[in-house]
């Protein structure tokens, strides 16, 4: 199979699809791998790392998706590269098409078959696409949040760790899934002083018994968030209801109950948020000020590490992405349902029931279409 891996275009996007890593093993599988010219440069990977591992130049996206018969990505195809689209080509790379018409009209449009990352699952009911970039998310949140607490970036001027004779920084996580665990571990090693509140029990007693000794947990209800959101340095916003909004769990009245300059995090900012002031920002201008409460909420977190994301995200995408070249799409979807869960479009139809829900579009089932 032909694999070919264009430039990412979407603003302030670093990270690229294949790393040279990801290329050779595609190329010691039997394959062509045609990478765009300075691809992987926002992730510190020159071309000569690509030809070292076997893979060839290609100067122009063009190229790319005028010859591969499959193409590996990171963004949601652009409307220009929607346009490059081949009715027998293969897409595989992050679509979140339930919010987006255009695109996904587009991709019906094409002809192509488009396997979305977001939508692959995995034995334990996870999603083993996405949870790399939760990783990468919860822990720079303390990271960010340590440093929007400095006084010259609005903050309270509290440290993490604090010193002998003086507290450290009380921090707050609001949801203990995958950030939330990962941001209360790395706050933790800071030597914050750490509580992760969520409302699923099971994950709680999960909580209690791997991290007991590193962060203390509570169950979520609207008083004991309130209570520990008033008593903190930082809370870190990370609560997810699949398919949904971001619940606001914190009003603007109460925000004003916070200690001046305390730190907020909105990690689920990319779902609208879980406080009511929040309101996504850039890497370039991360945070702002409500009432003297400091808030970075920056929608797209693992850009800012553009290098571990893109090792992170390649080591999880590999394996399907070998799937998909050595056996061609159908076997590999046939053989795995998880990798038949993120089948979202193909030869002009939709595949996947929430984004047809979502969109009011007809969906044909994908055990069907992977046998057309
Ligand atoms: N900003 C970014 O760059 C970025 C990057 C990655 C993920 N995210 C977002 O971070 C959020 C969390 O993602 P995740 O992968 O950790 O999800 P997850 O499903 O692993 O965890 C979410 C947790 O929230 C808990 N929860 C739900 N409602 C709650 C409530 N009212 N109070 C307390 N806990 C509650 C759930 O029980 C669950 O444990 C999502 O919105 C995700 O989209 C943002």
């Amino acid at each position: 199979m032909k694999i070919g891996c264009p430039t990412e275009i979407k603003p302030q996007e670093f990270r690229v699809g294949m790393t040279p890593d990801a290329a050779r093993e595609a190329v010691n599988h039997g394959h062509d791998v045609v990478i765009q010219e300075g691809a992987g440069l926002g992730s510190g990977f020159p071309d000569t790392d690509y030809i070292e591992a076997g893979a060839t130049i290609i100067a122009t996206a063009e190229e790319i998706f005028a010859t591969a018969d499959m193409i590996v990505k990171v963004k949601e195809p652009q409307a220009v590269e929607r346009k490059m689209l081949r009715p027998d080509q293969l897409l595989f790379t992050y679509l979140h098409l339930a919010p987006d018409p255009e695109q996904t009209h587009d991709l019906l449009a094409s002809g192509c078959t488009a396997i979305a990352y977001e939508t692959v699952t995995d034995d334990r009911g996870g999603l083993p696409l996405l949870a790399p970039m939760s990783e990468v998310a919860g822990r720079l949140a303390p990271q960010v949040g340590a440093w929007t607490l400095q006084k010259a970036n609005g903050g309270r001027g509290v440290l993490m760790g604090g010193v002998p004779g003086v507290a450290p920084a009380k921090v707050v996580v609001i949801g203990g899934g995958v950030v939330g665990t990962h941001a209360a571990k790395v706050a933790a090693g800071m030597g914050a002083d750490v509580t992760v509140l969520d409302r699923s029990l099971n994950r709680l007693k999960y909580l209690d018994d791997v991290f007991g000794r590193d962060f203390k947990n509570q169950y979520a209800t609207a008083g004991a968030t309130l209570d520990l959101v008033r008593q903190a340095d930082m809370v870190i916003g990370a609560v997810l209801i699949p398919g949904a909004a971001a619940p606001k769990l914190i009003t603007r009245t109460q925000l004003s109950e916070m200690k001046p300059g305390a730190a907020i995090v909105d990690v689920a900012i990319d779902q609208g948020g879980c406080f009511e002031t929040s309101k996504a920002t850039t890497h370039g201008d991360p945070i702002y000020d409500v009432d003297g409460i400091m808030h970075y909420c920056v929608a797209n977190m693992p850009g800012a590490v553009a290098r571990t994301s893109t090792i992170a995200l390649g080591n999880a995408t590999m394996p399907f992405m070998l799937a998909l070249a050595n056996k061609g799409w159908r076997q590999a979807c046939a053989d795995d349902a998880h990798l038949l869960n993120g089948l979202n479009v193909h030869a002009g139809q939709l595949t996947y029931y929430a984004v047809g829900k979502a969109l009011g579009i007809d969906v044909v089932s994908p055990s069907i279409a992977v046998k057309q």
